[in-house]
């Protein structure tokens, strides 16, 4: 099979170029990928760690869409070349490895951060939240998110608005709004009404179609505005 790989590096010129692969059974995007470094051409660049679904960091376009690479099977591809590219969005380092310092800027920037009710040596400021209760229930998909940044890829109003958050940020944001431990929801809640934050998403979901870990971000951001409208309207939401 023939692999079309994304190749840039500082001062050279973007470009496809293509390897020939002998697809074997059970094989991944990801082995191929380490089969052509390893023994064709060992200046190609990826990114990789765990190799089995865990850690995201194998995140790449793979056919036009968002997916890891490890758990990506030749044989699930549509049949011809498989087109191999960078996240977009993310700054280039080289070849298919992106700068993820965006994913931790806007986390910061929205505020996605936890901020203890109380102080971090008052043990009570920690009080568990039961593991079926209605506030653990409510976020229970979306803390299972990994930081692969395949959503923020995915999602046009990234590339359209440098100021909206996007979709990872946003989803994060959601879990401590509905975190009892957390003191910071009224200052998270005045920034989440700026104009470039919650109304700048267009919920056409490409975040949700893509995520490898099942979750839908967009659900977050609409569970983030009906928050936000009942306090515009008095009613503070449970
Ligand atoms: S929400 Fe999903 S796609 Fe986005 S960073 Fe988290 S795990 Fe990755
Ligand atoms: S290498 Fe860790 S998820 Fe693919």
């Amino acid at each position: 099979m023939v692999l079309k790989v994304f190749r840039w590096s500082p001062g050279s010129r973007e470009r496809l170029q293509k390897y020939w692969v002998k697809a074997r059974q059970g094989m991944t995007v990801l082995d191929a990928l380490v089969e052509v470094q390893r023994g064709t051409d060992p200046t190609l660049a990826f990114r990789y760690a765990c190799r089995v679904g865990m850690c995201g960091s194998c995140g790449m376009v793979i056919n036009g869409r968002e997916r890891w690479a490890c758990r990506t099977l030749l044989s699930k591809l549509e049949r011809g070349a498989v087109t191999v590219r960078p996240l977009y969005h993310f700054p280039l380092i080289r070849d298919l490895v992106v700068e993820m310092e965006p994913i931790k800027r806007k986390m910061l920037e929205s505020k996605a951060v936890f901020v203890p009710r109380r102080p971090a040596e008052d043990e009570a400021g920690f009080a568990a939240v039961g593991g079926r209760s209605r506030e653990r229930r409510a976020v229970d998909a979306a803390i299972e998110c990994i930081g692969c940044g395949m959503c923020v890829s995915a999602c046009t109003m990234v590339a359209h608005d440098p100021r909206f958050p996007g979709p990872a940020a946003l989803n994060r944001v959601f879990t401590l709004q509905r975190d009892s431990r957390d003191g910071a929801h009224a200052e998270r809640g005045e920034a989440l009404l700026a104009e470039d934050v919650l109304t700048r998403c267009h919920t056409q979901a490409n975040c949700t179609a893509v995520c490898p870990m099942q979750l839908s971000p967009t659900d977050s951001i609409l569970a983030l505005r009906r928050r936000a409208v009942l306090r515009l309207i008095g009613i503070s939401p449970r």
